[in-house]
């Protein structure tokens, strides 16, 4: 397996604690974590903190001038990180940054490195709001190398609710994991990216529904991985979707539906302006032929419920589909999931799909991971045959559509 690496620069912020955790999860990823503290950060956590949950040294400004293999640490450490970094990002080192300064070990290395770097700000509201701050970020935001989480709004330690909470690490992982497989490139800037997620909910009366498993977990992995690439998302996502990763999606145009009617209205409010469309929802097939306002007594379910077919989105947006458009389907199949894909992507007009096991151990509903094989209208194929991260399969699905002829 590919090994990566990632370095920590923490500041002086109480949201340093959140840090702990994203070091953590990193390293049992088994991604190689280093770890390094401002003089500030060290008054929140310690050394000892990072050093343990990263199974590696952490530095601070006392080792600025300790040599590592005979060379000074800020060259060593820049040069050894495949992605950085910075959280909590404190109003000083942002400002630090904006002008290219270097006075400590943190900024040295920041310089002294070539790889994307991910900045999470965190401070008080009328810190963030203050013009000076908001000049640096947006200064920060034109140069390419760096990567931002602006802070959100919420309770603030300072007992202050406002904006400046730092992102939360369901936000800042994904981010350091694409970055990681994409090494900061916005192949995607320009595009307008369209997904669904979820599965749809038909209800018989309030309270009963024709549903499935389906959690959103792939529709929202496409859509982090889209929004790293640099796209302009919109994510139609149904209620059954994990809704703390939907609020940790920043950056992301969320609508929320629940019937499979509600999301073909979504879908075609916005697939004209759509470069890419990806339906990776669950869409009913049938609904319940009569609907009742009131919630009906046990006594009066029919015993052969009667049903009525649900229009096809996907096809229907098929027929509306401009040439530079490109649109994409799922098929969640069990056994061969070859045969009966193709003969979905031919029949609903897609561009490609991905043929989806919903048999297989670590892959389909619900699962963190997933495997599946992507074909195309022109025959092309790509296997995942093992399960990996829903996150990586996303990045693959991406480059295998920007591969479309
Ligand atoms: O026919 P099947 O449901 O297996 O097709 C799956 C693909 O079609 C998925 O991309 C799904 O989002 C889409 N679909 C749809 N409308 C439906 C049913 C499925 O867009 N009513």
């Amino acid at each position: 397996m590919q090994s990566y690496r990632v370095l920590v620069g923490v500041g002086g912020g109480i949201a340093a604690y959140k840090v702990c955790e994203v070091v953590s999860s990193l390293a049992k990823d088994g991604i190689e974590v280093r770890t390094m503290l401002t003089d500030a950060a060290q008054e929140f956590v310690t050394a000892l903190t990072f050093a343990t949950l990263s199974r590696n040294p952490a530095y601070g400004d006392r080792d600025f001038w300790q040599p590592v293999h005979g060379r000074p640490l800020h060259i060593e450490l820049g040069e050894w990180a495949d992605v950085f970094l910075l959280a909590p990002l404190t109003a000083n080192t942002l400002a630090k940054l904006a002008h290219g300064m270097a006075d400590n070990l943190l900024t040295n290395t920041v310089l002294a490195s070539t790889c994307p770097v991910l900045l999470a700000p965190a401070m008080n509201t009328d810190m963030w709001e203050q013009a000076a701050v908001q000049r640096n970020w947006q200064q920060l935001q034109t140069d390419p190398r760096y990567h931002t989480l602006a802070p959100g709004s919420g309770l603030l330690a300072c007992d202050r609710v406002g904006a400046g909470r730092m992102a939360e690490p369901s936000e800042i992982l994904p981010y350091v994991r694409s970055l990681l497989q994409t090494k900061g490139d916005r192949d995607l800037a320009g595009k307008q990216i369209l997904i669904s997620a979820g599965g749809t909910r038909e209800f018989l009366d309030p309270v009963r529904f024709i549903g499935n498993p389906s959690t959103g977990k792939m529709g929202i992995a496409l859509a982090q991985a889209s929004l790293h690439r640099g796209a302009e998302v919109t994510l139609v996502h149904t209620s059954s979707t994990a809704i703390d990763a939907v609020r940790a999606l920043s950056g992301v145009r969320c609508i929320a539906v629940e019937t499979a009617a509600e999301m073909r209205q979504a879908m075609l409010d916005h697939f004209s302006k759509a470069d890419w469309t990806i339906m990776a929802a669950a869409v009913a097939d049938v609904k319940p032929a009569h609907y009742s306002r009131e919630k009906l007594p046990k006594s009066a379910l029919p015993a052969n419920l009667p049903l009525a077919t649900v229009p096809d989105i996907v096809a229907e947006l098929a027929s509306l589909k401009q040439p530079h458009q490109r649109l994409v389907g799922f098929a969640a199949q069990t056994g061969d999931i070859v045969t009966p894909a193709q003969e979905k992507l031919m029949r609903k007009q897609l561009d490609a799909i991905a043929a989806n096991p919903i048999d297989q151990p670590n892959s389909g509903f619900g699962s963190d991971t997933n495997q599946a094989i992507f074909l195309d209208r022109h025959g092309r194929q790509h296997p995942i045959n093992q399960p990996c991260s829903k996150l990586l399969m996303a990045h693959q699905l991406l480059d295998f559509i920007q591969g479309i002829e």
